[in-house]
């Protein structure tokens, strides 16, 4: 199938509430939430790509399901993946696997950071940065974005003090960062990087959301801008954003470092994070080897979707856009209605029928400020938009 072709199977309706997927569960819509639009939770409403269905089928097919080492092909499938689409060699030595992102985020705070030590977090940012420093008895340290004409920017100065103290010791960087949807450029990396590496800070960098950038964005791995960059830190990548597999895969952890990583290897052995999914493997593959067509459909799929809100939002002067580089979050300003962080929620659930995210979850500087998924079909975003458009207007 060519692009269009792939990118009409995106405008295919199907009903995420038959299974138990998170974004239209009470768990996350809350009470009388059903017929909210459902664009919170940060996965896509898309069917995985074809060859991944089919290599899951496969699988299914073969019936035993017994304890699996990994298929030979996943790694090298992941390898080239880096090398051809980000320009990123990695030898294999250094790739472990890992249940999920956060798992090894958690370990990479608990191992490389001691108890009351600081860690960096550059807010509004993921919400579970803060969950796993503070579960794992870190402090937490803010150096808050600069928002500077609608663009966020790293407040490199702040970093340099901070980073400066010598009780802070770990940068949790998100790159591309969630929610404010920028990709950082490898100027500002390696700036970042410098800095980190001047003061002892060392940085675990969560690159779930790497491979999906608009046209002219281009994700930089911080590993790849050289041995030193690479060295100083930890990266944590994952298949899941990428091609709508959160359920069913699991995660690599990339270590330079060897003693570092010989560290993280004797904690998964202690925990014993040391089995595979039959499932979560052959998905990974597959994707690796055969997904790239389909990923590039979805970002065009989602470059539309992105210029249906810029379109729709025109009519209400109110809510601001804040341009997103990469992933499917868009993080939109409603700072002009002067609503408290309940005020906002109630409008956008009660008023446009959005159950979105919070800014606030994403810290203070996310008060006024809320996360939409539009990787949903456009058949759905586009009345959503019309809705919140009439509630701004009439407000
Ligand atoms: C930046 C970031 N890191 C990690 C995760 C979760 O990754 P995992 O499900 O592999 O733990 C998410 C999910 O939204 C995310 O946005």
């Amino acid at each position: 199938m060519n692009t269009n072709e792939l990118k009409h199977c995106f405008d295919e309706e199907i009903d995420r509430r038959l299974v138990p997927a998170l974004k239209t569960h009470p768990i996350v819509l809350g009470k009388n939430g059903e017929d909210l639009f459902a664009a919170g939770v940060a996965d896509m409403d898309f069917k995985a790509p074809a060859p991944v269905l089919t290599a899951m089928q496969q699988r299914l097919e073969h019936g035993v399901f017994g304890y699996e080492a990994l298929p030979d092909g996943l790694m090298p499938a992941l390898m080239a993946w880096l090398r051809n689409r980000h320009g990123w060699d990695v030898d294999e030595e250094k790739i472990l696997r890992a249940p999920n992102v956060l798992n090894s985020l958690a370990i990479s705070a608990s191992l490389f950071a001691g108890e009351g030590d600081g860690v960096i977090v550059q807010p509004p940012v993921f919400f579970d940065f803060y969950d796993v420093v503070k579960e794992n008895k870190r402090a937490l340290v803010s150096n808050p974005l600069i928002l500077n004409a609608g663009h966020y920017e790293i407040d490199f100065d702040g970093l340099e003090r901070i980073a400066s103290e010598p009780q802070n010791k770990m940068l949790f960087l998100c790159n591309p960062h969630n929610p404010v949807g920028r990709v950082w450029t490898r100027e500002e990396l390696i700036r970042l990087g410098n800095i980190c590496q001047r003061s002892g800070v060392f940085v675990i960098a969560d690159e779930i959301h790497g491979d999906i950038t608009f046209p002219d964005n281009k994700y930089t791995p911080f590993a790849s801008l050289g041995p030193e960059y690479a060295d100083n830190s930890v990266t944590l990548i994952s298949p899941a954003k990428s091609f709508n597999i959160a359920g069913c895969c699991s995660a690599f952890t990339i270590i330079s470092n060897p003693d570092k990583r010989k560290l993280f290897q004797a904690e998964n052995s202690r925990l014993t994070v040391n089995k595979n999914n039959a499932f979560a493997s052959v998905a990974m593959e597959a994707a690796y080897k055969h997904g790239e067509p389909w990923l590039d459909a979805v970002i065009e799929y989602l470059s539309d979707n992105l210029n249906l809100v810029r379109t729709k939002l025109v009519d209400a002067p109110n809510v601001n856009l804040i341009e997103p580089e990469g992933t499917f979050l868009v993080w939109l300003d409603f700072r002009k209605m002067n609503l408290s962080v309940d005020e906002l929620t109630a409008f956008l659930r009660g008023r446009a029928g959005w159950a979105v995210t919070r800014g606030r979850a994403f810290g203070e500087e996310g008060k006024g400020f809320a996360r939409l998924n539009i990787a949903c079909v456009k058949a759905r975003l586009e009345p959503a938009l019309n809705q919140l458009v009439s509630a701004a207007r009439s407000l």
